[in-house]
């Protein structure tokens, strides 16, 4: 079993070779018809070759590739099909039922436009005229012809690319959505006619792997819209405004000064300094002025002066680490689970608060009132997490520290029915005979890493204790830490990408609210401000 403290001589040996040992990969044959690429490090080994393509096209079969040490680049380049910008395709909306689309394609690609009509009797709701976009989605609304039958909720439609079984809408009734293939489904698979005439979830809808969702998009998912994004840019600057407000920052790289410090100001390393004086790092992240979150296993029985927070190029002395009391790593080795990681979750409790700066600024942490404010609704705890953690794949992210700062890495967490598959790689991990994956992969943990929906990137040393995160355009809102995983494939360091066997198991925050709650929110102690938790 590979775990991030363990990964870390790994990473201190990169950090101080660099990764400056010149590779023999070469451009011949990685041209793009009708684009162009870039090379983020040259010819070099970990260097990324990126492509682009004019706007409505996107590149295929493969975006990007990486460097290998050994001059090759990964995933191993194909000369068939050949690598070219292809147009935007929208998925086919003729799914509609009691109506027609017109013009009728087989394929509809960016700037076609299609009319609705209904057939007569039936009224029509949503967009009559619908543009492909160059994001891959059609713009509008779900067509959605009905007449009144005097059901109870009103017919939920047919997606674009989608199926749906189940045509009656009672209470109590369920509709199943599948895409067609080639597109997966973002949103609810299965939607429950309720009492209130309202249907349960949220409307899939079926994406290509070039479709994506616009800032916008995502304000709008969360049943508003980011009214306010510009006026809270302008915020940033006037401190005193902002002050109390977590996962504040900028949601863009732009060209200016701390541009990717000001993008996670949250981040943290937590150095520690062992008894033979090795120096290891974990990730962190700051949750409130005096408090930064982290793995318990980054800590043995060190002390807190041998330990020290590293933020915006500070370090900070350590008053205090507090442990879940119920990590124990030794917990199921006689159930073959040689190294147990449930609880792997710590704070480090800082001598003194950090000033609080458009580079340094907490994270929004679950089931807090901070949280509920910065996705500006009224949510209880339970309702925090079934808006962050609902999707089948729900799209997350965490970072890794590159020669050119912090880089996000993708991850789709498996949730749901796709959660079993996933945590069942676990039983090839090394150190694991358990028989169940369960028992090395409690609830508490997310799981990501492999292919699908589409590659993920996988936890390299140094990375263990950071925030799994969410961005909701200039906010965000950290929903688990990443603990352990099955392989470390991270000879190179930096943005690499899972085969098919890596997985990742993040240790989930609504899990350890309690944990979380008896220290940050305790109000019966006058050292530090309190955060305020929800109720439920
Ligand atoms: C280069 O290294 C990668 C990963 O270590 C490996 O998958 C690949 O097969 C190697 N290629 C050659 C040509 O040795
Ligand atoms: C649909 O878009 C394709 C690609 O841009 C274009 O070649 C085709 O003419 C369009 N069809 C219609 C009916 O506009
Ligand atoms: C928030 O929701 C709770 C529970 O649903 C309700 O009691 C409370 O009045 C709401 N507060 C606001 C400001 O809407
Ligand atoms: C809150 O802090 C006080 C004072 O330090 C301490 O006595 C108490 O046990 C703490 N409460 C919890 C729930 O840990």
């Amino acid at each position: 079993m590979e775990f991030p403290v363990r990964w870390l001589p790994a990473l201190l040996h990169l950090l101080i070779m660099g990764a400056e040992v010149l590779c023999d990969c070469t451009v011949e044959n990685m041209q793009i018809e009708g684009g162009t690429y870039k090379l983020t490090k040259q010819l070099q080994e970990g260097s990324r070759l990126i492509y682009s393509c004019p706007n409505g096209y996107y590149p295929d079969p493969a975006w990007t590739y990486l460097c290998q040490a050994n001059g090759s680049w990964t995933p191993a380049p194909k000369t068939f099909p050949r690598q070219r910008c292809k147009v935007v395709e929208c998925p086919d909306p003729n799914v509609l039922l009691y109506g027609s689309v017109s013009p009728p394609q087989q394929r509809y690609f960016v700037g076609n436009e299609t009319m609705t009509e209904c057939y007569s009797g039936y009224t029509m709701r949503g967009s009559l005229r619908r543009v492909c976009l160059p994001n891959g989605k059609w713009s509008g609304r779900t067509p959605i012809c009905s007449r009144d039958t005097g059901d109870h909720c009103a017919d939920p439609g047919i997606p674009a690319g989608a199926s749906r079984t189940g045509n009656s809408f009672g209470i109590g009734d369920t509709v199943r959505y599948q895409c067609s293939r080639e597109l997966f489904l973002m949103g609810s698979d299965e939607r429950v006619c309720q009492e209130n005439g309202q249907w349960t979830g949220i409307e899939p809808s079926c994406y290509y792997k070039h479709t994506y969702d616009t800032p916008e998009e995502v304000g709008q998912a969360l049943g508003r819209k980011i009214r306010d994004h510009l006026k809270e840019m302008e915020l940033i600057d006037d401190e005193s405004e902002v002050r109390g407000q977590c996962g504040l920052h900028q949601p863009y790289e732009t060209h200016l000064g701390n541009s990717n410090r000001n993008m996670y100001p949250w981040a943290a390393s937590v150095i520690i300094v062992t008894k033979d004086s090795v120096t290891r790092t974990c990730s962190g992240s700051l949750v409130t002025p005096q408090f930064v979150l982290t793995a318990a296993q980054c800590f043995i029985d060190h002390q807190p002066e041998n330990v020290g927070v590293h933020i915006d190029g500070r370090l900070h002395r350590v008053e205090r680490m507090w442990i879940h009391p119920l990590y124990n790593v030794a917990a199921r080795a006689a159930q073959g689970v040689s190294e147990f990681y449930d609880y792997d979750v710590a704070l480090v409790q800082l001598t003194e608060q950090v000033v609080i700066s458009t580079a340094v600024r907490p994270i929004c942490i679950p089931c807090t009132q901070q949280t509920s404010d910065a996705l500006r609704l009224n949510l209880t705890c339970a309702e925090q997490e079934e808006i962050l953690l609902n999707q089948h794949f729900e799209r997350l992210q965490f970072l890794t520290k590159t020669h050119r700062g912090m880089r996000p890495k993708e991850v789709w967490a498996k949730l749901h029915h796709n959660r079993a598959e996933c945590i069942s790689h676990v039983l090839k991990a090394g150190g694991i005979t358990a028989m169940d994956p369960n028992v090395a992969v409690t609830e508490n943990f997310l799981c990501t890493g492999g292919r699908i929906p589409f590659r993920d990137h996988i936890a390299c040393p140094g990375d263990g204790g950071g925030a799994v995160f969410k961005n909701y355009e200039s906010r965000t809102i950290q929903v688990a830490l990443v603990s352990w995983g099955t392989k470390n494939l991270c000879s190179g360091g930096g943005l690499v990408e899972s085969d098919d066997d890596s997985r990742d198991f993040h240790l989930n925050l609504f899990r350890v609210v309690p944990f979380l709650k008896s220290i940050l929110g305790n109000v019966t102690q006058d050292e530090y401000e309190p955060l305020t938790f929800l109720d439920d």
